[in-house]
């Protein structure tokens, strides 16, 4: 194993060093955000950074890169304070990823990427309709990382659309059986495959395997 220090990794070639940065964080769920501007025009960019926050109440936090780099999402999550997130499969991963290309305001980016909003009625924000796990939020909290000019943006669930059957006895979705994409640095995606679910860890006692 090699020991690398981050004065080795600066002198990357820049491309090559944020492709290795950015996989060290590991595989994320690939989500595809849904918003409308102030005038209703809808506005879809993929997503990874999206993390839960705390579940009472349900708290979903994302990155947003530098205003320059990336402002529709934001802009539009600032003004009408809604947005949707919605999981990615494998079925339209392509449309997803064409979704992080750079399109002028306006451009709908549903259509330009070939996927179909789904509104609902009291819901500002677009889902997307072949998402088969979804849900819309409530702008709480818009948080700027001076460090690196980025944003953290808090937001709390509202609706959740999802085929019932995907929710366990226990509360426990199953996203292995949604076929959910995850996604690795900007440009690689992959299907996940469980293989535990441990009980509630406590000191000396032993592990419970749940079925
Ligand atoms: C796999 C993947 C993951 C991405 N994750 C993020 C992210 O977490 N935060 C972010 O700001 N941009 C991310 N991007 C880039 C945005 O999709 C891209 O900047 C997009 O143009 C933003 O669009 P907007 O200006 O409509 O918000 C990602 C791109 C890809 C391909």
């Amino acid at each position: 194993m090699e020991h690398l220090t981050i004065e080795n990794i600066k002198t990357w070639e820049r491309f090559y060093r944020a492709n290795f940065i950015n996989c060290l964080s590991g595989f994320k769920t690939a989500s595809l955000i849904g918003t409308v501007n102030a005038a209703g025009q809808p506005n879809l960019a993929i997503f990874s950074s999206v993390v839960h926050l705390g579940s009472d109440p349900a708290l979903i936090g994302f990155i947003n890169r530098p205003l320059a780099a990336a402002p529709h999402t934001i802009n539009n999550i600032e003004s009408t304070g809604v947005y949707t997130i919605n999981h990615v499969l494998p079925s339209f991963a392509d449309k997803a990823h064409q979704s992080s290309a750079k399109y002028p305001a306006e451009v709908n980016e549903f259509e330009a990427v070939g996927l179909e909003s789904q509104f609902l009625d009291h819901i500002k924000a677009p889902f997307v309709l072949e998402s088969k796990v979804k849900y819309a939020l409530s702008l709480v909290e818009i948080v700027p990382i001076k460090y690196n000019q980025t944003f953290l943006v808090i937001g709390s669930i509202t609706d959740v659309l999802i085929d019932t059957t995907l929710i366990q006895q226990d509360g426990f979705v199953n996203l292995q059986e949604a076929s959910s994409t995850l996604c690795l640095g900007v440009d690689a995606y992959f299907t996940a495959e469980g293989f535990a679910r441990y009980g509630y860890a406590k000191p000396n006692s032993s592990l419970e395997k749940i079925q």
